[in-house]
């Protein structure tokens, strides 16, 4: 389950040219499960239609202190009471400079001094209005309250000019609310990545050979680690599950697809996990056009797909985890993997037990190390405990190398 689902999250969007990628950001959110509220100021309405975020967030957007039809009680009032965090994406030098000055004279700055919940601001402008003293020393007073901000990047701005002071992308802001919500950072910054879900070997063009991965077990470790402040890739066969948001998501069809992909990215990473179910074996000449009842009955010639995970140690230096299913004699067949695929870790799940394995909410299984006779056992679990326990291993393993 996401971090975001069920959270109240309120989005203040200020007069930037930057309002429009605040539209990513709610879109980001829902997805995940939050409930988002926006407040949009007078100059914020000028850069996107309040519209555009009323059909985003599925809630009137509220722009008004004092609305020309009043409801009973303040709307901040109210807000203040639900409201699990703040952000205010593009911040203007304006609204820093009345957070930091306790000004409260529209209906988001009024909310902010109302609100005692944490925020995070990611501030968009002009780079010399970044640059400002003013600006840097409202900005400092702000975070030492306690609020976030995300720095802008630097780049092109709208006015043209090349500097300091574009709102940073949606992703890095929802991974930094992430953050923020969030526990331990113990992966904060490293490089994760992930595969999930089934390939599809083609037949013909309408036609494929497949297996009943679900994916659930991939994405769950992908939003673990990104709760853990890791930066990461998921790549994934066909599933119907939405991306974790904040990850770089990567979709493929097929393990020729993913095995392309898998070894572009490896050596950039610090720990790689296979939990895709990749399909052992693809027809040997697909047809190219789809195949018609009413002739011979074709016999499906297959060849070996290529083990990705076997090919990756030659290529990088990431810590390499992989996954075995198993019918019988789990832990032998598992062991004998983890040698030789050249791996630090594997799981042993099970394909033949209820409520566990392919397509099925929760997991159980065993954790084996290479270079340690230590192994972690999992009772039957949520995938998403499941993913964080794996996690928190690989981290205690990590310790006792060094
Ligand atoms: N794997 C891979 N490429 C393949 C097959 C598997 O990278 N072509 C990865 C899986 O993602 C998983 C691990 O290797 O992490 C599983 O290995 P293995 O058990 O050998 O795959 P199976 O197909 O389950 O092997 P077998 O059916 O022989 O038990």
């Amino acid at each position: 389950m996401s971090i975001f689902k069920g959270k109240n999250i309120l989005l203040g969007v200020t007069g930037s040219i930057a309002a429009y990628k605040a539209c990513e950001i709610v879109r980001l959110l829902t997805k995940a499960g939050a409930r988002v509220q926006v407040i949009m100021t007078h100059s914020g309405t000028k850069m996107v239609g309040p519209a555009t975020f009323a059909a985003l967030t599925g809630r009137d957007v509220l722009t008004e202190l004092f609305p020309k039809e009043p409801k009973a009680g303040l709307e901040h009032i109210h807000l203040a009471e639900t409201l699990d965090v703040i952000i205010v994406a593009p911040a203007t030098a304006n609204i820093i400079a009345k957070t930091a000055h306790g000004i409260a004279d529209d209906l988001l700055s009024t909310t902010l001094l109302a609100c005692d919940v944490p925020k995070l601001f990611a501030p968009a402008m002009n780079f010399r209005m970044w640059r400002n003293e003013a600006t840097q020393s409202n900005l400092a007073i702000i975070r030492q309250r306690g609020a976030t901000i995300v720095d802008p990047e630097h780049g092109q701005l709208a006015s043209l000019a090349v500097g300091e002071g574009r709102m940073a992308e949606p992703k890095t802001i929802v991974n930094a609310l992430r953050k923020l919500l969030g526990g331990e950072q113990d992966y904060e910054g490293q490089r994760v990545l992930i595969t999930a879900g089934p390939t599809r070997e083609p037949i013909d063009p309408v036609r494929f050979l497949s297996n009943r991965s679900s994916g659930k077990m991939g994405y769950a470790l992908a939003a673990a680690a990104l709760e853990r402040g890791a930066r990461v890739t998921l790549i994934s066969g066909p599933t119907a599950l939405e991306p974790p948001a904040g990850c770089d998501f990567i979709a493929v069809e097929t393990a020729e697809e993913m095995e392309k992909q898998v070894r572009a990215k490896a050596p950039d990473q610090e720990l790689i996990i296979m939990a895709a179910a990749v399909a052992d074996f693809r027809i040997a000449r697909p047809e190219t056009r789809k195949i018609k009842r009413g002739g011979s009955t074709p016999v499906l010639k297959l060849e070996p797909n290529p083990d990705i995970l076997k090919g990756l140690r030659p290529l990088t230096d990431a810590y390499l985890v992989g996954f075995a299913l198993e019918v019988e004699k789990g832990r032998e067949n598992a062991l004998k993997k983890l040698r030789e695929k050249q791996l630090d870790a594997i799981f042993l799940n099970y394909a033949d037990r209820a409520d566990s394995g392919f397509d099925k909410e929760t997991n159980e299984g065993i954790l084996f190390f290479k270079d340690s006779e230590e192994e972690v056992p999992f009772t039957l679990q949520s995938k998403k405990e499941i993913a964080h326990g794996i996690l928190t291993a690989i981290r205690e393993d990590l310790k006792r190398e060094t």
